[in-house]
């Protein structure tokens, strides 16, 4: 009988060889209009010549003794593992910040007292990889129970301990006609993404329970979850625009010089008597698209969400600036419950042209309608540095 290690890793080469063809990849790729990238083709070719030799491999298996089979399937795995992580232009990034999506997701904001010793505590923060290998096995994982995580700092704890970053990201609070905006400040974050929201609860506890003691003011634990393939609690499908491929995310998100990403969080509670009783193309209007299938309206108001955020109100507009997304619906019905909205960009003059169009500092005193359906409650800026700054702190 194969042992249990054995069977991870059939799961592991299952899971590389179907990856880009699981029903909700294959959706998500459709509502984005994706094309595989060169390195995901080659990392194909890699696998499938892998599977055959996989194969001839379990033969092998009958002759040789474990220990010779574990030495072999170390090779594929590093071939595989290669083949997909090839696309990583150095200075590395964290893992949170270009990867695609998964069922769940972690946002942890964190404040420290006053009184906290910024560089033991960033000392801490710093290992938050260690952590996620104690949670899931790095040798063992699959994408079933990986955790792609990232720790990123406010603009003063950042200082602090590591100085100063090529770009400030001071999140101003902003004053709308449809709602505020506040600036709700902040010393560490963390993203982390998994399929299984056990490994993120396990992560949220150990990062709290591993900070100095004494260092932490107050915190929030916000788990996200998918809802309806890719749709935003509104109803509409969220992320249509988003690039998928790995080049272009690391485009937009990763400074190149620091492989450092900037970060903006913010909370936002939906208003689901406003989302439940409007008729469908009002709503439609405001957000810019349909809402059955995402489809961009050709004439749409200027003050719709789509056209708030490319610049303009034309059928494809072309877009001033780009951030790649990695929003999520959260809540309780009992509760509240919205939209977790996260983006990453290589500059935070990309949130700010995008920010200041929502609340009517755009140039045109224009307000972006999404405004009527949520609330935004809490909202700020975060540095993620690059692995090797990040490195540095530790
Ligand atoms: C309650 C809050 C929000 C909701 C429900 C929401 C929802 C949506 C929806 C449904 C779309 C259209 C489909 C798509 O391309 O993804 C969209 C597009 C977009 N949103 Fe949001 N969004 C919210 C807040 C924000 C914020 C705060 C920002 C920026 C700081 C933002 C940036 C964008 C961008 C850049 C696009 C793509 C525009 C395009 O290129 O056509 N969104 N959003």
């Amino acid at each position: 009988m194969a042992s249990i290690r054995t069977l991870k890793y059939l799961n592991v080469v299952q899971s590389h060889l179907t990856k880009s063809f699981s029903k909700k990849a294959f959706i998500r790729q459709l509502n984005t209009s994706s094309r595989p990238t060169a390195s995901q083709k080659g990392g194909a070719i890699i696998l499938g010549s892998a599977l055959a030799g996989f194969t001839a491999y379990g033969i092998f298996k009958k002759l040789q003794g474990q220990t010779v089979l574990d030495e072999k399937f170390k090779i594929v795995d590093s071939v595989l593992n290669h083949a997909t992580v090839k696309a990583a232009t150095p200075p590395a990034s964290q893992p949170s910040v270009w990867s695609p999506g998964k069922d769940h997701a972690l946002y942890l904001w964190i404040y420290l007292k006053p009184t906290a010793n910024s560089k033991d505590v960033a000392k801490v923060a710093a290992t938050l990889q260690k952590m996620v290998d104690t949670i899931v096995d790095p040798t063992m994982k699959d994408e079933e129970d990986e955790v792609l995580a990232g720790v990123g700092f406010g603009p003063n704890f950042y200082a602090q301990v590591a100085g100063k970053t090529r770009k400030n990201f001071v999140y101003p609070y902003r004053k709308g006609n449809l709602g505020d905006m506040p600036s709700s400040g902040g010393d560490i974050f963390v993203h982390a993404k998994s399929n299984q929201i056990s490994k993120l609860f396990e992560l949220s506890q150990l990062f709290i329970n591993s900070l100095p003691k004494d260092s932490v003011e107050s915190f929030e634990d916000i788990y996200s979850f998918v809802y309806q393939i890719q749709r935003d609690l509104s109803g509409f499908i969220d992320g249509t625009e988003n690039r998928v491929d790995d080049e272009g995310r690391q485009l937009i998100a990763v400074e190149k010089e620091t492989g450092g990403s900037y970060v903006i969080t913010q909370k936002w509670i939906h208003n689901f008597n406003v989302i439940n009783t409007e008729k469908t193309k009002i709503l439609e209007n405001w957000v810019g698209r349909e809402r059955s299938d995402s489809t961009e309206l050709p004439r749409k108001p200027i003050t719709s969400h789509v056209a708030r955020m490319t610049g303009g109100n034309a059928f494809q507009q072309p877009k001033a600036y780009e951030i790649v997304r990695q929003s999520m619906p959260f809540g309780t019905v009992s509760k509240e419950a919205g939209l977790f909205f996260i983006g990453y960009a290589a500059d935070p003059k990309n949130f700010e042209f995008m920010l200041d169009r929502m609340v009517g500092a755009g140039g045109d005193s224009q307000c972006d309608d999404i405004m009527k359906l949520s609330t935004n409650v809490k909202g700020t800026y975060w540095y993620f540095p690059g692995q090797s700054e990040l490195n540095k702190l530790a």
